[in-house]
């Protein structure tokens, strides 16, 4: 199926989703947002697909949400369409690995989505910011809950209320992103690394995805009893066998997700 605002790359079980508005620098419409969610949703079903990265172009991951999508809106359509909340929950709720690889500018929306992933990669021209202010407005798909919960109070207060921007340097210094990789390595060292990550079994991947965003809801008895309980459960998983085994006997382990 084609699209019309991303672009689709198969790496064996890695599944590249390039988002494709160049003209308007992938400023995220509602357009994208649905195409982006229906990629989602068919890769939640699809065995063939482990892994999925989200990226853009060299000099742009996306300028933002969609400036001229919402400049005529008042705020009883954007109430009663609640504008982007579905595409969010779906977003932030994918079970499977979802890695952000950013290049260029990752600006409001963009940023804020590059944050719904679970791990964000930069090449070394990446710029992350929150300038929704200089538009009169403020984030809106949680840029102000998820960047406080990164970088600290006083750095997301900084980027949210001086809407100015962070390279990649300072964003990998403040744990907003994981690594940064030149440019011209980009996105092959992602796909490298993606492709690593569906190596494993997928049991695993999904226990430890919902333990660590759980740390995010609970305290930390209750964050440390749930990482208890899905531990345990693993030990009812073929891979689990297969794991240790392939330790004790000296061999890389086959995972199955049995
Ligand atoms: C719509 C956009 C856009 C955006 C860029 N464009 N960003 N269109 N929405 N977010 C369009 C421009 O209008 C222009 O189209 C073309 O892309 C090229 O942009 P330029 O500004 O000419 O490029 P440049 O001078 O290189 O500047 C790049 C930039 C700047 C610094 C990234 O474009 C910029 O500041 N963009 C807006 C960033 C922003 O404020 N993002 C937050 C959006 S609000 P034309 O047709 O004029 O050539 C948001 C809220 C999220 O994200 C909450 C949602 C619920």
């Amino acid at each position: 199926m084609a699209y019309e605002t991303l672009i689709l790359e198969h790496h064996e079980t890695v599944m590249l989703i390039r988002l494709n508005r160049p003209e308007s620098l992938n400023a995220i419409n509602n357009k994208m947002l649905t195409e982006l969610c229906t990629v989602l949703k068919k890769s939640s079903n699809d065995s063939n697909v482990r892994v999925v990265i989200i990226t853009g172009s060299e000099k742009f991951f996306a300028a933002g949400a969609d400036i001229k999508e919402m400049e005529k809106k008042n705020s009883n359509e954007m109430y009663l369409e609640d504008y982007f909340t579905e595409e969010h929950n779906i977003i932030s709720s994918f079970r499977k690995p979802l890695i952000a690889g950013v290049s260029g500018y990752a600006l409001g929306g963009g940023c804020e989505l590059a944050m719904m992933c679970d791990i964000i990669f930069a090449s070394d021209t990446a710029k992350f910011g929150q300038p929704e202010i200089n538009l009169g407005v403020m984030a809106g798909i949680g840029g102000t809950q998820r960047l406080p919960k990164t970088v600290g109070k006083s750095k997301a207060m900084d980027m949210h209320l001086t809407g100015r921007y962070m390279d990649a340097q300072e964003a990998e210094r403040a744990g907003l992103v994981s690594r940064v990789f030149s440019e011209k390595d980009f996105p092959v060292k992602i796909i490298e690394i993606a492709k690593k990550i569906s190596e494993k079994s997928m049991s695993s991947i999904i226990a430890i995805k919902e333990s660590i965003n759980f740390s995010y809801e609970a305290n930390l008895a209750a964050g440390i009893n749930f990482e208890r309980r899905k531990f345990h459960s693993l030990f009812s998983t073929e891979d689990q066998k297969e794991g240790m085994s392939a330790f004790v006997e000296k061999r890389t382990p086959k995972f199955t997700d049995r």
